[in-house]
């Protein structure tokens, strides 16, 4: 290919209705086009506090370690295990689907002696489970959980686990990448330890940065550790040079500057909204959305007492080829919906209403684009 055959590369999204990323609207990608400033221009440092204030409102948290970590989702579920989790330290981690999964890992990785507590697929994790484990591991530093587990659609009960959690005296890393912003979510009144999440779900931003939120509890023990952080780049206790409190910042990584705009835009455009508002529209519109998949027969995976309104997992119908039916509704619909992934995959659709994405508009071309595919 010579150099002056290559054009410059022009995006034409469809509508993104799958797992994430959503729609990013205008005023976010207009942010994102500013003129890239220096990471620690006094200007910069300014958008970085305001950043970690409106972060704190959206989880509901005084936390002041409260900001992006310059990595998506994965990253920030790498470094809350990476700074929490010390070498043979005992962690419970409940697993549901894929990213519970990938939280076992994750232990596995940092040293820790990992002990699962399994749910079927499908199916919420179990507080009895979740107690009778700890009853039997009295000796547990952490519990671990997803709370809107996206493989399955299920919304774990974060309020109930991090209770029992905090009777045996446990730290808690809770991922909130598909909960952010989606469905009620209280960091600090639920006690949250650590949390992580994504840009690119309910927060309608581009994707590549991982908000997170660490309580005084989980600085204690990341500042006590008696190894050091395996990881470099992730080791809390030197991003908190760049992005703790006070004017005297110093360098540790060049910040992704332009997505923290963007970020930052996307946090006013939430709050603008008002972070209730949010989950009730989320809740809204999958009422709306449900009944129209009920008209064409679909069926839901995940009972209606614990199912996620941002993530709707149905069965794929008898007879129904999986992937030419999505590739039939991206090219001539315009439109994208999520395949099923690990013990789901070719057996579910998942189906997102995040951010952006969540309006009745997109049900209608949704509804509307499914029913001439599947021949309704
Ligand atoms: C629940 C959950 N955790 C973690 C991740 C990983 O996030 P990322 O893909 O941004 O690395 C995802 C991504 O879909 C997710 O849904």
């Amino acid at each position: 290919m010579s150099v002056t055959s290559i054009k410059s590369f022009k995006a034409n999204p469809p509508t993104l209705m799958g797992p994430g990323p959503s729609d990013v609207d205008e005023r976010v990608l207009r942010a994102l086009a500013q003129p890239t400033l220096g990471h620690l221009d006094p200007n910069f440092i300014g958008l970085m506090d305001e950043t970690k204030h409106l972060l704190q409102q959206i989880f509901k948290t005084k936390n002041e370690m409260t900001m992006p970590i310059s990595a998506p989702g994965s990253a920030g579920m790498e470094a809350c295990f990476v700074n929490l989790v010390e070498p043979g330290d005992k962690v419970i981690v409940c697993q549901n689907g894929v990213f519970g999964g990938r939280m076992y890992q994750n232990v596995v990785r940092s040293g820790g002696e990992a002990i699962l507590v399994e749910d079927p697929w499908g199916e919420q994790t179990k507080p009895e489970k979740l107690m009778a484990a700890l009853a039997a591991n009295p000796d547990t530093k952490i519990v671990a959980f997803v709370h809107a587990e996206t493989s399955t659609g299920v919304e774990n009960d974060a309020k109930t686990l991090c209770a029992i959690s905090k009777e045996y005296g446990c730290l808690t890393i809770v991922d909130t990448v598909t909960s952010l912003a989606g469905i009620p979510l209280y960091v600090d009144e639920w006690q949250i330890d650590a949390t992580y999440s994504g840009t690119q779900k309910c927060l309608s931003c581009v994707p590549g940065l991982s908000p997170v939120s660490f309580s005084e509890l989980a600085l204690g023990k990341i500042k006590n550790r008696k190894s050091p952080v395996q990881s470099w780049f992730l080791d809390l206790n030197l991003i908190l040079g760049y992005w703790g409190q006070g004017t005297a910042r110093a360098y540790h990584h060049t910040a992704p500057v332009n997505s923290i705009y963007a970020f930052h835009e996307s946090l006013v455009a939430v709050l603008q909204e008002g972070i209730e508002d949010s989950w009730k529209r989320h809740a809204q519109t999958h009422d709306y959305l449900r009944e129209g998949l009920e008209s064409l027969g679909l069926n839901f995976t995940v009972d209606e007492a614990y199912r996620l309104p941002q993530l709707n997992v149905v069965r794929i119908p008898e007879g129904i080829d999986d992937a030419i039916t999505r590739r039939r509704l991206l090219n001539e619909f315009g439109l994208e919906i999520g395949a099923g992934l690990g013990e789901f995959a070719g057996r579910v659709w998942r189906i997102g209403l995040m951010g952006s994405s969540c309006s009745k508009t997109n049900v209608d071309k949704c509804i509307s684009a499914l029913r001439e595919v599947l021949g309704k």
